[in-house]
């Protein structure tokens, strides 16, 4: 069953109104499934070594299926799996990003991480203009992906070649312990 929760987030987003934002459930799979074939060209995401399946995951969406961000619980810390906004820029990945923290911080998480491409500049901005901090670079990751995912494109955005993999992680917990963890999939060898 699913937990229903309504959140008005009313940071972001040029239209300036309430966004509703709520959990999805068993009804949501078959949309999922389709948003993020066509936002990811496979049901199947390949990162930090590891093949997710984001329409497996729990998942906060906005509104009617204009945003979807997919997540998943690792112990005391939580990874944002996907996120996409349709349309871009208007608040809508600022309110999921931020309804995702506020339902980590309530189920005690300590640290949202995310891994994104070295291409992608304006993601890069968003997310470190919303808390997060660049903790980890691995070069070649996105080439070895490949391997998995023949699909992943070569060049990304503004003409830049895709290569590495870049960790970011949002502190959910200001304890000065948090500082300086590494992300749950990393090795001490990385
Ligand atoms: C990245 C993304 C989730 C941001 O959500 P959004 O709803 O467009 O962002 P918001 O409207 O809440 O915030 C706008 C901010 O996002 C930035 N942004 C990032 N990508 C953008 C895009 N494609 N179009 C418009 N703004 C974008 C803007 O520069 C703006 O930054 P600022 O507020 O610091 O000036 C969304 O643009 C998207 O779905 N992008 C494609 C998929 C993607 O790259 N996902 C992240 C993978 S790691």
């Amino acid at each position: 069953m699913c937990r229903e929760v309504e959140m008005q987030n009313r940071q972001g987003g040029t239209s300036g109104g309430s966004r509703s934002i709520r959990s999805t459930g068993p009804t949501d799979r078959d949309w999922i499934t389709q948003f993020l074939y066509d936002r990811w060209a496979a049901d199947f995401v390949v990162v930090h070594g590891e093949v997710i399946k984001p329409a497996d995951l729990p998942a906060l969406t906005c509104g009617q299926g204009e945003g979807l961000a997919t997540y998943r619980l690792l112990g005391e810390d939580a990874e944002l799996v996907t996120l996409d906004a349709i349309p871009a820029g208007l608040g809508i990945g600022t309110a999921l990003v931020e309804a995702l923290a506020a339902t980590l911080i309530g189920l005690g998480c300590k640290r949202l991480w995310l891994t994104t491409t070295n291409d992608k500049l304006s993601a890069l901005r968003f997310y470190l203009r919303r808390g997060f901090r660049l903790i980890h670079i691995r070069l070649g990751a996105v080439d070895e992906a490949r391997r998995f995912k023949p699909g992943i494109p070569t060049i990304g955005e503004l003409g830049i070649p895709i290569h590495d993999e870049l960790d970011l992680c949002r502190l959910l917990d200001d304890r000065p312990q948090n500082n300086g963890a590494l992300p749950p999939w990393a090795t001490p060898t990385q």
